[in-house]
């Protein structure tokens, strides 16, 4: 991706203090949405990140992720499999329960939309503390399926999320924008 693509989508992405509590800083990336151009840059990018590792298969985690991995799943020519909360797929999922700074959280896949052969690349729009990628990487492990990768349009490095998922992605990419 070059500079100025990079410029665009930063420029698009707004800072909302103290939202959801105070002392945090919401990455809100609505403005970058309601602008189809850095919307465009953002999935012809990811899509890139797809054909570039091989993917088989895209997974958007709940919710911004199925904002972005739709399009590019679509773009990609690839299936589109969400991840969602708990309690929300009708059918028989596998799920997986990790860490939050206070208190657990847990996120499901239905097991039929995974098959053995498959690489899948997880795509959403912010890695904070790397809890729910760590968690979507089990689940699509325990699908029976290769992780091709992770791409995310932010990471924010200060939480550490890339060392703490180093281990689970066993070599597979991890891909911010
Ligand atoms: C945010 C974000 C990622 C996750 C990152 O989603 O969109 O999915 O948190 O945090 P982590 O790296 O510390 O796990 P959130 O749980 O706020 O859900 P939402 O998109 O449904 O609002």
């Amino acid at each position: 991706m070059t500079t100025t693509s990079q410029e665009l989508l930063l420029s698009r992405i707004r800072d909302v203090q103290d939202y959801p509590q105070p002392g945090v800083v919401f990455k809100d990336i609505t403005p970058l949405l309601a602008d189809p151009k850095a919307f465009t840059v953002l999935t012809d990018a990811l899509t890139e990140l797809c054909v570039r590792h091989g993917a088989t298969k895209v997974v958007g985690l709940e919710a911004r992720g199925f904002i972005l991995g739709a399009p590019v799943a679509v773009r990609a020519g690839l299936g589109f499999i969400p991840v969602r909360k708990a309690g929300k797929l009708p059918g028989a999922t596998l799920s997986q329960a990790y860490e939050l700074e206070y208190g657990t959280a847990e996120i499901e896949i239905h097991a039929e939309d995974l098959n053995e052969g498959d690489r899948v690349m997880v795509i959403d729009d912010v890695l904070a503390t790397g809890g729910t990628a760590e968690a979507a990487v089990e689940l699509i492990r325990r699908g029976g399926a290769e992780v091709a990768g992770i791409a995310v349009l932010m990471e924010l490095a200060f939480l550490a999320g890339r060392a703490r998922l180093e281990p689970a992605l066993r070599g597979a990419p991890l891909e911010s924008l």
